[in-house]
C-alpha cells in the first residue's frame, strides 16, 4: 500500500498536473492538508472536483498524528493533497521519512509553488537567499525574519518573507501588516522606509497582483484578500531591475536608492570610500632622502590597486574585498606614519 502526497498548486484542482489527477484517483482514502496555505478552493470543492470524497486533516494533524495516518497506509492506499508544493516550506518530508521507516511505500507528485512562483516579478530565482515565515503578532518577535533579512543582504541575495498564517480563525498577515512590522522593529540598517520592497498577492490566481516600491510607499495601497508574501531584493541584474518597473510598476526613484546594506558592505565601502579621498587630496611633504614621490606615489598607486581589487571582490568574495581595502588602508597609514604624507581619517 502506499502513501501519496499529491501537490495542488497554488490555486485549485486547475493547477493539478494529469499525474496529480491519476493520482488521486487511485487513492483509496483522500485527505487534505489545507492549514499551511490559503487556496482557491476547500475540500467540498476538491471533492466535486475529482469526483471523489476529500477529507480535510485538522491542524496540526500532519505533524502530531502521523503514526495514524502511517499504520492506515499500511493496509489501503491514503493520498494526502497539499497546497502548493507538497514539500516545500513544509514540514511534510518528516511524514515521508516515518512511513518509509514503517516499511510503507511512499510516492510525491510534484507541483506549482510560491518558492518559485516568485520568478513572475522578474527576480531570478537562483539569487534567493534563504526563506523566512514572518510569524503572527504575539507568535513570535520577527528577529529570525530580520537577521535572516541581514544574512541575505550581506551576500546580495534576495529574500522571499513568507506570511504566517491562522485559517482556522481566518488571520493572517498583509504585505502592509507585515511591512509595519518590519519597520516598527526599528533595525533601519537592515530593513528602513527606503527599502526596495516587492508584494505579492494570489499569485497564480486570476486576480494576483505584483508591486514594488520603497517599504514607505506601500501604506496607502490595498493588495486585496491574502495570501500575500513580500520579497526584499539584494543585488539586481539590470535585467531585474527592467523587470520590476515593467512587471511590479517599480518608480524610478525607489530602484534609484536601492542598495545592499550588507554589513560587510557597508564596511567595504566605507574604508573604500576613505582611501580614495586620501589619495586624491594626498600632498605629499617635503621628502628625506632615498624616499622620493616617485616611491610615495607608486604606494599609493599600490593602494588604489587594493581599492579596485575591493571592487571587484565585493559581489562574490566580500571577505577578499575587505582584505583588500584594508591593504589599501593600512598602506596609506604607513605612509602617513612615516611622517610623508599627512591627512586624516
Ligand atoms: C507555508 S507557505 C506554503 C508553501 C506551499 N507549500 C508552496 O509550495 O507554495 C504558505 C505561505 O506562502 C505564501 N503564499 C502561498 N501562496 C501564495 C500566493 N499564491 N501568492 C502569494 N503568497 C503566497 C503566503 O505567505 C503563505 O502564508
Amino acid at each position: 500500500m502506499t502513501l501519496t502526497l499529491i501537490s495542488i498548486g497554488l490555486t485549485d484542482h486547475n493547477d493539478m498536473s494529469q499525474r496529480a489527477l491519476q493520482a488521486a484517483q487511485e487513492c483509496d482514502t483522500l485527505y487534505a492538508e489545507l492549514y499551511t496555505m490559503i487556496l482557491d478552493t476547500d475540500a467540498q470543492r476538491l471533492t466535486e472536483a475529482l469526483g471523489k470524497h476529500v477529507q480535510e486533516l485538522p491542524r496540526g494533524r500532519l505533524e502530531e498524528d502521523s503514526p495514524t495516518l502511517i499504520k492506515e497506509a499500511q493496509h489501503t492506499n491514503i493520498g494526502i493533497l497539499v497546497g502548493g508544493d507538497a514539500l516545500t516550506a513544509t514540514t511534510h518530508i518528516s511524514l515521508l521519512l516515518e512511513a518509509a521507516k514503517k516499511g510503507v511505500k511512499t510516492r510525491v507528485i510534484h507541483g506549482s509553488s510560491i518558492l518559485t512562483a516568485v520568478a513572475e516579478t522578474g527576480l531570478s530565482p537562483y539569487k534567493f537567499g534563504r526563506t523566512v515565515t514572518l510569524p503572527l503578532p504575539g507568535k513570535a518577535p520577527p528577529d529570525t525574519v530580520l537577521t535572516t533579512l541581514r544574512e541575505n543582504r550581506e551576500h546580495g541575495l534576495h529574500t522571499l518573507i513568507l506570511l504566517d498564517l491562522d485559517t482556522a480563525n481566518q488571520k493572517a498577515h498583509t504585505i502592509n501588516s507585515a511591512i509595519r512590522i518590519l519597520l516598527d522593529a526599528d533595525q533601519p540598517e537592515t530593513y528602513n522606509g527606503d527599502t526596495l520592497t516587492v508584494g505579492v498577492a494570489r499569485l497564480g490566481w486570476k486576480n494576483q497582483e505584483i508591486k514594488a516600491d520603497s517599504a514607505g510607499n506601500f501604506a496607502g495601497h490595498d493588495f486585496g484578500d491574502p495570501p500575500h508574501a513580500l520579497i526584499v531584493p539584494g543585488r539586481l541584474h539590470f535585467h531585474e531591475t527592467e523587470a520590476l518597473k515593467t512587471l511590479a510598476d517599480c518608480p524610478d526613484e525607489a530602484l534609484e536608492g536601492h542598495k545592499p546594506v550588507g554589513e560587510l558592505d557597508r564596511l567595504i565601502e566605507k574604508y573604500s570610500e576613505g582611501c580614495r579621498r586620501v589619495i586624491r587630496e594626498l600632498d605629499p611633504k617635503d621628502l628625506p632622502r632615498p624616499v622620493t614621490l616617485e616611491d610615495v606615489k607608486a604606494l599609493t598607486g599600490h593602494a588604489a590597486n587594493y581599492l579596485d581589487d575591493g571592487e571587484y571582490y565585493q559581489t562574490e568574495r566580500k571577505a577578499t574585498a575587505l582584505a583588500s581595502v584594508s591593504y589599501a588602508e593600512g598602506i596609506l597609514d604607513a605612509l602617513r606614519l612615516l611622517g610623508l604624507v599627512e591627512f586624516e581619517w
